[in-house]
């Protein structure tokens, strides 16, 4: 099939693109580059031996999008295009939903012009808010969000429902990501975060490289069981495949959604020690306060991705650290390096 990936160059648009490719699937892109590197679309045809179809620009641009739809015939729109800091969110909640919130309506805008009625959206389980209850399920309550970049991924999901309700020929897909980690195994493409990183385990692989001095441990008093924060961890190629699972099975129009998840919590003390392993030293870090908007545990129901799409993440917390690992020792300076 003809597949538009937004935000195609970036971190889990860059992992999805190698995977429909190596299934035979025609995979065209539309990156403005603000939070990627042209360089992975080159790797990413390294690892395939085939090209993605780029045009350059962002995905608010409607004439670029009408242009896309006119030059392609394209069967599924998966959705990744979008601003994801947490923390940056909260400091600059216009340009967040400018960015998440217009892209998405100039998308689906120009899809309907085109007669393209099936999109794969990239959310997030920051749209569950403080968890209903453990593990999380797909009927949980949603809402609540805590921040500007939770909250336009919620009003996203609100957005596509709607879309469905007027017009029930469209398929819309829910993929709620948890906490994507990891890299390819070539080590040629990964999570390339510019500064400091937010997330844990990239920064854990700067520390492990030497480039930070040590793992700040944000709170070890929460109720879980060695204190630290527990989150689902899932590799970025597991992630990636649940994408090519749900184009592969999806059938029927209407609003389909699934976690995508492992269903195993691990605590930041277990990612540290995970790292240890796979780079082969130990790692300094130390307690610090807890980190405002923090919750102590979450983690996902995975069964029903399971059973509907046939997907269910096969890596774990070994694999995506030593991944990670040698995507970090690959590329010390990111894709800015040689
Ligand atoms: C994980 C755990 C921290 C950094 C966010 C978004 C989510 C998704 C993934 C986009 C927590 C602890 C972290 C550090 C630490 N992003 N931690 N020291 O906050 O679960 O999820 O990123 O889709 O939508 O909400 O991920 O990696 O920031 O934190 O102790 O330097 O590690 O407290 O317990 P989070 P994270």
């Amino acid at each position: 099939m003809k597949i538009l990936v937004t935000g195609g160059a970036g971190y889990i648009g860059s992992h999805t693109c190698v995977e429909l490719l190596c299934r035979g699937h025609e995979v065209t892109v539309i990156d403005n580059f603000v939070n990627a590197s042209r360089k992975s679309l080159d790797r990413v045809s390294e690892i395939c031996g085939k090209k993605v179809k780029l045009y350059e620009g962002d995905v608010r641009d409607e004439k670029l999008l009408d242009k896309i739809f006119e030059e392609n015939a394209i069967d599924w729109v998966i959705h990744f295009a979008g601003l994801k800091a947490v923390g940056e969110s909260c400091a600059k909640p216009i340009e967040y939903y400018d960015n998440n919130i217009g892209g998405t309506l100039a998308l689906v805008d120009s899809m309907r012009r085109h007669g393209v009625k099936k999109i794969v959206f990239s959310s997030s389980a920051t749209v569950y808010g403080a968890p209903e209850r453990l593990p999380l399920d797909e009927t949980c309550r949603t809402g609540g969000t805590t921040n500007p970049y939770g909250t336009s991924k919620y009003f996203q999901e609100i957005m596509l429902g709607d879309i469905v309700k007027a017009d029930p020929q469209w398929t819309v897909v829910l993929l709620r990501y948890f906490n994507p980690v990891g890299a390819h195994a070539s080590g040629l493409i990964g999570e390339d975060p510019k500064g400091i990183p937010n997330n844990l385990t990239p920064f854990i692989a700067k520390v492990a490289i030497g480039e930070l001095d040590e793992v700040g441990v944000f709170g070890n008093d929460y109720d879980t069981p060695d204190g630290t924060g527990v989150r689902d961890y899932i590799h970025v190629v597991d992630l990636a495949k649940g994408h090519v699972a749900a184009i592969n099975k999806i059938r029927s129009a209407g609003v389909h959604v699934y976690n995508l998840g492992t269903g195993i919590g691990y605590s930041v003390m277990d990612v540290i020690r995970a790292f240890e392993k796979a780079c082969g030293h130990k790692l300094k870090y130390s307690v610090k306060p807890r980190r405002a908007g923090d919750i102590a545990a979450c983690y996902a129901d995975a069964t029903k991705a399971e059973q509907e799409l046939g997907w269910c993440a096969t890596l774990g917390i070994d694999e995506m650290c030593a991944s990670l690992w040698k995507w970090q020792t690959m590329n010390p300076e990111g894709y800015n390096g040689k």
